[in-house]
């Protein structure tokens, strides 16, 4: 769909502007810490934003080039055959205007530092998240950043000290927690189908061996940019990955067990403790892949294959979350979510409570049931623009509903779903975990990014977006 489809579409564009008109305000936070979870700037009517780094960053480039009211002004990436990708992106939706290219390797600062950019969308191998996300904030700009955000404890407390004091959004870009079935979930935990919840389950599992070890560009003359599978750029991850032990991508699993359990919003992590395999599958496979006196089989790598870590809340619930991307395995993120009435699981979806007070769930309903249930408590976000969303592509859709939904509080003056308190206690996991693994499995207390704001920040909403308060073209 282009832009001119989504805007003739759409019933409520003609609404849009009767939409505006709110003055900037601030909610009030709680009083201790946490007050980013209740931070809404002015509404920024017109978004414009800057996307540093087009491969994964494409999401942000197709999803802001056909929201309403949102224009990416810059793009900045090392290579133009990314530029021509974004352009096609950008001509298939329509627009007029052409955003400027930047393609120097400290030129993100060129963007971050301009006066026509709101909001900086950050989709730069792992190195540059902090880097990038602290030098945003500091020249005034709202930032959202891949996953996972931080790597150190001490990283996650510099964002987010630097967000509460210059007061700007420093949001990690979990798509996850949009997926469908996530959704589904959120609703159904809300409505209390599940009972009080006890225990949750993520995983990031998916066989990402020809990304770490497949030629990057540099090392493919004549690579096609249609060609789907190539490394990562510089073999980032796999440089990563060859030094570091435990759960380096924590945050896809974790984030929508923490968003069922109110984590950051009247419960939060205690401690966890994280045990690993050794690492057989990278190393096997470089050698099945290349001569043995090739680089790439003769480097060891940390990373065990499978990371499995546990993490106690303070109100006494458990999850488990795995990590294996170097396993010949079908792709799972687990997700599940169990409580005192039932449980909803996936890979593949199913669901089961309680019919009757105590008489257990020996089985998961029939799939008629399921998926009866999948659309009647459909979450409002997904029955408003879930068609949309696939349409527009993106892991299903979830990619672009996080940025529509991101867009969409944005425009208006709102808190966003995820704050900088998520971002830091989902992605402290990368350093917790290591340090779990380096020393057989011993707990690692999770700071508390909030400062006690956890026990006074009400649990997110089941939050749609109002079609007439989105894109206030022209205002
Ligand atoms: N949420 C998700 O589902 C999801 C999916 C894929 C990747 N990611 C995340 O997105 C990020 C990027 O991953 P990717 O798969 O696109 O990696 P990639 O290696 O395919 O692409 C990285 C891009 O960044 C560019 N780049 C490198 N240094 C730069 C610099 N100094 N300035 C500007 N651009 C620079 C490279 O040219 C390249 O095009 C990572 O953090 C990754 O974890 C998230």
């Amino acid at each position: 769909m282009n832009r001119r489809e989504f805007l003739k579409g759409t019933a409520w564009m003609g609404l849009a502007a009767s939409a505006a008109g709110c003055n900037g305000f601030r909610i009030p936070g709680s009083g201790a810490g946490g007050k980013m979870a209740f931070y809404a700037d002015k509404p920024i009517r017109k978004l414009r934003v800057g996307v540093i780094g087009l491969r994964r960053g494409m999401v942000g480039v197709r999803s802001f080039a056909s929201i309403p009211g949102c224009e990416v002004r810059a793009m900045c990436d090392l290579y133009h055959v990314n530029f021509i990708r974004a352009k096609k992106v950008l001509d298939k939706a329509g627009v007029k205007y052409k955003p400027r290219e930047y393609t120097g390797p400290e030129d993100w600062k060129k963007i971050c530092d301009a006066d026509d950019i709101d909001l900086v969308y950050n989709a730069t191998p792992w190195q540059l998240h902090v880097p990038i996300a602290l030098y945003a904030m500091r020249a005034g700009k709202h930032v959202v950043t891949e996953v996972p955000s931080a790597f150190t404890v001490d990283e996650c407390w510099e964002l987010v000290e630097t967000s509460e004091s210059l007061e700007r959004h420093c949001m990690m870009l979990e798509n996850c927690c949009y997926g469908e079935i996530e959704m589904l979930a959120l609703n159904l935990c809300r409505k209390g189908m599940f009972g009080e919840l006890v225990h949750g389950e993520g995983a990031y599992i998916h066989d990402l061996r020809q990304y770490h070890y497949g030629d990057w560009l540099e090392d493919s003359p004549g690579w096609d940019y249609k060609q789907k599978h190539h490394a990562y750029w510089d073999y980032w991850r796999l440089r990563h990955n060859m030094v570091h032990k435990g759960n380096q991508y924590p945050t896809h699993g974790l984030g929508p067990v923490c968003q069922y359990m109110n984590i950051n919003r009247g419960d939060r992590f205690d401690y966890l403790v994280s045990l690993e395999s050794d690492q057989f599958g990278f190393e096997s496979y470089a050698k099945s892949k290349y001569p043995a006196d090739h680089w790439k089989s003769k480097k060891k790598v940390a990373m065990g294959d499978m990371n499995t870590t546990l993490l106690r809340t303070a109100l006494g619930r458990s999850i488990m979350i795995q990590h294996d991307v170097s396993s010949p395995r079908p792709y799972s993120r687990i997700n599940t979510i169990s409580g005192t009435k039932g449980i909803l699981t996936d890979y593949p979806y199913r669901v089961g409570w309680e019919e009757k007070p105590g008489i257990g769930v020996h089985r998961f309903f029939a799939d008629a049931k399921a998926e009866e249930i999948r659309k009647t408590h459909m979450h409002p976000l997904w029955k408003q623009a879930g068609d949309l969303a696939k349409r527009m592509g993106g892991h299903g859709g979830m990619d672009f509903l996080m940025v529509l939904r991101l867009a969409y509080c944005l425009q208006n003056g709102l808190p966003l779903d995820q704050n900088v308190y998520d971002l830091a206690s989902w992605s402290c996991l990368a350093e917790l975990t290591e340090k779990s693994v380096r020393n057989n499995s011993a707990p690692q207390s999770v700071p508390d990014f909030t400062r006690g704001g956890w026990k006074t920040t009400p649990p997110l909403g089941i939050e749609g977006v109002d079609m007439t308060k989105l894109g206030m073209v022209g205002a």
